[in-house]
């Protein structure tokens, strides 16, 4: 768990202008709790606000759980929702998406694009038109996707829910292995992909990666490069070809029509790290999704056609996923996407892209907070952010004081919360809603759950703690947006997220709830570490490093970090014939880098000449952490392994002795 602060239960902020329209929270509990007791009736009234080709004969098929079906019958395309039916209205000509590139030239960006509903309609089109037409692709079969944060790769992911092509996107810092992993679960039969993406001025060999990955991904059939970077790169005759020249015979105006989805048809596969084993692979549905993204777009956003919404997120991520690529376009918002880092060249990059554009709604995460505050105050005021109304953060806990200084920094009239979900969740759970039912903020909570969302926190045996108490976050009733399964695996699905606790849904984060409502959420329970947001599991790196020929053993743990939340540290055992260096070091980190992708750079690499362990073998990550961050054991009492607490006290000592 990587939260040590205080949390401020007590401290309550209203912005101003909200004083008339801030409810106490007592009301919004006793609202929540209607809607939420009739939660298929709740949600079934947002479901109606979207444009279904066919009405649900059964709001929600709860005869297998945890295999819950909504909106059963219900046919509809989410392509169709966020561009035909803008491209229709008057948003026709409305900017549906104002994108940036990373490159500056002579102090400005040199290439900014204005995409109207108009044109993503046009664009969308031509690609659904190329994937069926060139590609031989429909309905039901897989395509993975690996591309830069470019206007294509939106457009790619509507075209394929255009056809009803199930898409699997993998984030461009993830590796050869990474992506071949991902392809091969995937069974994905063609792959999208760039030349190249630019990150920090630098080009990021994306097709050379990509074709390191292909070497052992058969599935992969054919393979679409975007020219970004306009470098050279292999092209492998009769599999690889250029996106432009697949376009360039498609006509302009061609119009494919939308597939009537099943509600409960997959839309996309997302890959996220659990506690054990290979990354797994989320699958959302069509109809579920929909509807949990058009409610938290209203309630949790407050979107208006005035808005200029931007999320800083990575589309690789579910946030991307949620909030810039579905969200935002099925609720016909204007949004900034930006292909690049935050702090490039300068500081203030995003908080330049956040005036130029008059941004209004501003989504981003503690960790740039945390980097923005470390740069100082002055790049961010020199720049005039006052039309921010609405700003979230997500993907971890926000620490007080961050909160507070983004707040005071960017518009202190601003509505600010934190709102967690996860990749699992397919969308916002828990969140102040300015657009529904807004209670005062609290510097660092979570506030309330979301109306329909039966949010609570249990300790060990299952039963809820007082209010401020710790214990594990768990959901009790089904919810739209919620994962169909584990792509292959039910019963991992199953296993993971429905068995802790009978019946009800388990995420693995630590939370303290208030006497408001509030939640708190502190962290993960399990051995899932945040990296500035991102998730990895233990077991990633883990398994990258002993596949080193040195390495004999390795444990990864998380400790906290004042600006990335959390980093890894490895512990690792050496083969015989191999010597703790610094340069072993380098190496381990440079070929984990090489193995898992960027994102996973160790804090440290200690040697050591044995892992704490239990019993039965586990390795006592509780141990080295504690060790690591020089902090006391903490509670033994529950232990999930017979070990004795004079075995896990001894292996601490150990540890220690051998460390210092
Ligand atoms: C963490 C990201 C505290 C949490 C959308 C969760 C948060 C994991 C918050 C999911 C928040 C996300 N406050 N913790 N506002 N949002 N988390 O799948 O530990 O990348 O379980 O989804 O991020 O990460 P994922």
């Amino acid at each position: 768990m990587s939260v040590n602060w205080a949390l401020p239960f007590e401290e309550k902020l209203i912005p101003p202008g909200y004083e008339g329209k801030v409810v106490p929270p007592s009301v919004y509990q006793a609202v929540h709790k209607v809607l939420t007791d009739n939660y298929k009736e709740y949600w079934e009234s947002v479901a109606k606000e979207l444009e279904w080709f066919k009405p649900w004969e059964k709001v929600l098929d709860d005869s297998r759980p945890p295999f819950y079906k909504w909106f059963v019958g219900g046919e509809l395309n989410l392509s169709y929702l966020a561009v035909d039916r803008h491209a229709k209205s008057w948003r026709k000509n409305k900017a549906a998406i104002i994108w940036e590139g990373e490159p500056i030239e002579d102090g400005k960006p040199k290439e900014v694009r204005v995409l109207t509903y108009g044109d993503l309609y046009r664009e969308v089109n031509r690609v659904a038109y190329m994937m069926r037409h060139v590609l031989g692709l429909k309905k039901g079969d897989t395509i993975a996707i690996y591309m830069p944060m470019v206007p294509e790769l939106p457009i790619v992911m509507l075209a394929a829910a255009r056809l009803g092509v199930i898409f699997t996107v993998i984030f461009s810092g993830f590796s050869a292995q990474a992506l071949a992993d991902r392809i091969n679960d995937s069974k994905a039969k063609v792959l999208f992909t760039a030349d190249g993406s630019w990150r920090r001025g630098k080009v990021v060999p994306l097709k050379e990666i990509a074709d390191k990955a292909l070497e052992s991904t058969p599935s992969v059939q054919k393979v679409v490069v975007l020219r970004r970077i306009g470098n050279n790169v292999n092209m492998v005759s009769g599999r690889d070809y250029y996106f432009d020249e697949l376009l360039k015979d498609v006509p302009q105006n061609v119009y494919v029509e939308p597939e009537r989805v099943k509600s409960e048809d997959p839309l996309f596969i997302l890959y996220t790290s659990g506690t054990t084993g290979k990354p797994k692979g989320i699958v959302h549905d069509t109809g579920g999704y929909a509807t949990i993204l058009h409610a938290t777009m209203k309630y949790v956003f407050d979107v208006r056609d005035t808005d200029v919404y931007w999320c800083t997120a990575d589309i690789g991520w579910i946030t991307g996923h949620s909030y810039i690529v579905f969200g935002p376009l099925l609720e016909g918002v204007t949004e900034v996407m930006y292909e690049g880092a935050m702090d490039y060249p300068e500081p203030d990059r995003w908080a330049a892209i956040a005036e130029r554009y008059g941004v209004t709604i501003l989504y981003t995460s503690p960790t740039a907070i945390r980097m923005f505050m470390r740069y100082g105050e002055s790049w961010v005021t020199k720049h005039n952010l006052r039309s921010v109304r609405i700003m979230h953060s997500v993907g971890e806990p926000i620490n007080p004081e961050a909160f507070r200084w983004f707040l005071k920094v960017v518009n202190p009239n601003a509505v600010f919360g934190s709102t967690w979900w996860m990749t699992e969740t397919g969308g916002i759970m828990i969140s102040h809603a300015p657009g529904f039912l807004l209670v005062p903020m609290k510097p660092g909570t979570n506030g309330p759950p979301m109306p329909g969302v039966d949010a609570d926190v249990l300790n060990d045996q299952g039963n809820p703690v007082k209010d401020r108490e710790r214990g594990y976050l768990v959901i009790r009733k089904p919810w739209p947006g919620m994962p169909l399964t584990i792509w292959g695996d039910d019963e991992r699905y199953v296993k993971t997220y429905w068995s802790k606790f009978q019946g009800v849904f388990y995420p693995g984060d630590f939370a303290v709830k208030d006497e408001d409502g509030y939640f708190w959420i502190l962290g993960r329970a399990d051995e899932v570490i945040k990296v500035a947001g991102h998730r990895l599991g233990t077991y990633e790196l883990e398994s990258a490093l002993i596949q080193h020929k040195a390495v004999a053993e390795a444990a990864v743990v998380g400790i906290p970090d004042p600006v990335k939340g959390e980093v890894p540290v490895a512990m690792v055992v050496l083969k015989q014939g191999y010597h703790p260096s610094e340069e072993l070091k380098r190496e381990l980190n440079s070929w984990v880098r090489e193995q898992v992708g960027p994102i996973a750079s160790f804090a440290d690499i200690k040697f050591v000449t044995k892992l704490p362990k239990t019993r039965s073998g586990k390795i006592m990550r509780r141990v080295i952490k504690a060790v690591l961050t020089n902090a006391p054991l903490g509670d033994l009492t529950t232990l999930e392994d017979e070990t004795s607490v004079e075995e896990i006290k001894r292996a601490y000592e150990e540890l220690r002795k051998e460390i210092s």
